[in-house]
């Protein structure tokens, strides 16, 4: 997720812009620029930290101008990468947060009218298209432009020839305005403008936003002019930070709607990106450590039934001890971080055996990245909370359109079989809203089992996994402790924990598991415990064997580990937080970046 901050006043704009670049440094960034008008566009940017782009920037004066930080989605972080983005005749200047899905056709068709591209970014179409639209009127091309762009946009744009103006754009990515007196801004997120305003206009899905230092005018996607007014924001900058949330990881998990369309969009199946990948294997191998490695079980079970590949899943920190077979798997590395030494490791190991590798990674340019051969990457965005959340769920969606594109090209899945499933993933976000408008109901269930000292999460098949990590999930973040284990199993030694102390989860959703796990509820209902279960809406037979039930809309059985993770996220934040754990930072944990300096 990118930060995006815009000034015009009659202020200095440089010194606003950066300060509003750093307090947007919690969104996580690998670069950052900013371009002012005074006479002439100026601008200046790089890969690095905002404080490094602060030391070796120099005075730029003008009083108004556009400021970005950029979380690589496409194209590793370097100068050339960064916003913002100029026309060849430096009159223009755009920042952008979002994932542009049609970028290659229009780059391709912008590449053949003889427009020469400087990065590897999608945005950079967006910049080539207002120099095309360009007539004399900064509104009008950023509409034209707009239109052109399918998937998530916020822009923001300034032109030389335009004093004291400058123009915005929605799509999905968010963008405000802060209106001051005197002077207004564009921000990604509240804490940019904060400290200036507290006085904010949201904009809407395909509104554009001109403002000057007076004047603050919004239209819609047809030039029709739309009236809003402001609203005042009543919180301290780090709730700000954190959304309005009590934490981060709350946060985080609210926006797993937006980062599964982020990374839809991004691993899309349409023509744009394609079916065919560079991999047919005849099987897989999936490596990965803790909650990645849930993500790499639950795909298991998507490589074996969508493209038909036999898949084993092996902890990375085992992995390195297994001995070589002939056989020629895929590896494939999942690390949200890319810096999971146990994964690293692993992954260079497979490539000594001769093994092709993949890695599923969240932060672009990490150290995975240049270990695989090839890399998939999810659209999470910087995750704070040491606990995954949001990047264990956008593996998910990853693992799933990269089992269609292996399926296709292996032809062992058609063009309507696999367009029909991508559609079924793009309703997913709607599906993960309806949970999480479950949020209450999740939450007093939580309170209610919080004093516990032990508990079971019950699954099985895909389902099983699942539970793995919401036990994993109670554990890191609760402190009480959680084994997640296959629903046959329990019956052969852990029932006799199980007493009317040790709360028991079970996901017992309408697919092939579901009479099976109807016995196991039976099982452990018999010994006293109580029984929360996870079931399909609608189902009233499941709430004959239960205590209490929390329902998740049906979907195709392959993405149900989608819902049913999140429902299991709720209950161990809510759990955590009766228990007044410190549920960003968990003790002794730290993200894979903290932990790799704290072993080495
Ligand atoms: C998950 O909540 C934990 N933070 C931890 O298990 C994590 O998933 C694991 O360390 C792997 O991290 P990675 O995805 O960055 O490799």
């Amino acid at each position: 997720m990118c930060g995006i901050i815009g000034y015009t006043g009659d202020r200095q704009a440089q010194g606003i812009i950066l300060a509003g670049l750093k307090r947007l440094e919690y969104r996580g960034y690998d670069s950052a620029g900013i371009a002012i008008v005074d006479e002439n566009l100026e601008m200046f940017k790089d890969k690095g930290e905002i404080g490094h782009l602060e030391e070796s920037m120099p005075g730029i004066k003008g009083n108004f101008g556009i400021g970005h930080t950029r979380w690589a989605t496409h194209g590793k972080p370097m100068k050339n990468n960064s916003h913002p983005m100029t026309d060849c005749k430096n009159e223009i200047a755009l920042v952008h947060n979002g994932i542009i899905e049609n970028y290659m056709t229009l780059k391709e068709e912008l590449m053949k009218r003889g427009h020469v591209f400087r990065s590897e970014t999608d945005t950079e179409v967006a910049v080539h298209l207002l120099e095309e639209f360009y007539d004399g009127d900064l509104e009008s091309a950023v509409l034209k432009t707009v239109t052109k762009l399918k998937g998530s946009y916020a822009i923001s744009v300034i032109h030389k020839k335009e004093k004291g103006k400058v123009v915005c754009a929605r799509m999905i990515s968010p963008l405000v305005l802060g209106i001051g007196k005197g002077e207004n801004f564009i921000a990604s997120d509240v804490p940019a403008i904060l400290e200036y305003t507290d006085r904010m206009i949201y904009l809407l899905d395909g509104e554009i936003a001109t403002i000057t230092k007076n004047n603050v005018k919004i239209q819609d996607l047809e030039g029709n002019e739309v009236k809003r007014e402001w609203e005042i924001v009543d919180m301290s900058l780090e709730g700000a930070e954190k959304g309005g949330y009590e934490h981060f990881m709350l946060k985080e998990i609210f926006e797993q709607p937006k980062v599964i369309q982020d990374t839809i969009i991004g691993t899309s199946l349409s023509s744009e990106n394609g079916y065919s990948i560079g991999f047919k294997p005849d099987t897989i191998k999936i490596i990965a450590c803790g909650t990645s490695y849930h993500a790499g079980y639950v795909g298991k079970h998507m490589f074996e039934e969508i493209a038909k590949t036999p898949t084993t899943v092996e902890l990375a920190s085992e992995y390195r001890f297994s001995s070589a077979t002939t056989s020629q798997p895929l590896i494939i590395g999942i690390t949200q971080s890319g810096e999971t030494t146990d994964t690293l490791s692993a992954i260079r190991t497979a490539k000594k055996r001769g093994h092709d590798t993949l890695s599923i990674v969240n932060i672009v340019g990490s150290t995975m990245t240049r270990e695989a051969d090839e890399t998939f990457y999810t659209r999470a965005g910087l995750e704070v909370g040491v606990a995954a959340t949001k990047t264990y769920i956008t593996q998910l969606i990853a693992i799933a359109s990269l089992a269609i594109k292996m399926g296709v090209t292996k032809g062992r899945l058609g063009i309507d079989r696999a367009r029909l499933l991508e559609n079924q993933m793009r309703s997913l976000p709607k599906h993960v809203r309806s949970i999480l408008s479950n949020a209450a109901e999740i939450k007093e269930l939580a309170e209610s089992i919080s004093d516990v000292n032990s508990m079971f999460f019950l699954g099985r098949n895909i389902n099983y996994p699942v539970a793995l990590e919401g036990a994993l999930k109670m554990k890191e973040i609760s402190y009480i402790h959680a084994e997640g284990y296959p629903g046959g199993e329990l019956k052969h030694g852990p029932l006799a924990l199980v007493t009317s102390e040790t709360p028991v989860i079970a996901i017992a959703v309408r697919d092939q598991t579901y009479e099976k796990m109807l016995g196991n509820i039976g099982e452990v209902s018999a010994r006293d415990a109580k029984v929360i279960g996870i079931g399909t809406e609608g189902d009233r037979e499941l709430e004959k064997y239960v205590d209490h039930t929390i329902f998740v809309p049906e979907v195709p059985h392959l993405f149900t580990p989608v819902l049913t993770s999140v429902v299991l996220q709720l209950l161990a934040y809510y759990a955590a937080n009766a228990r007044g754990c410190e549920i960003d930072k968990p003790r002794h944990l730290a993200s894979a970046l903290q932990w790799n300096d704290y072993i080495n």
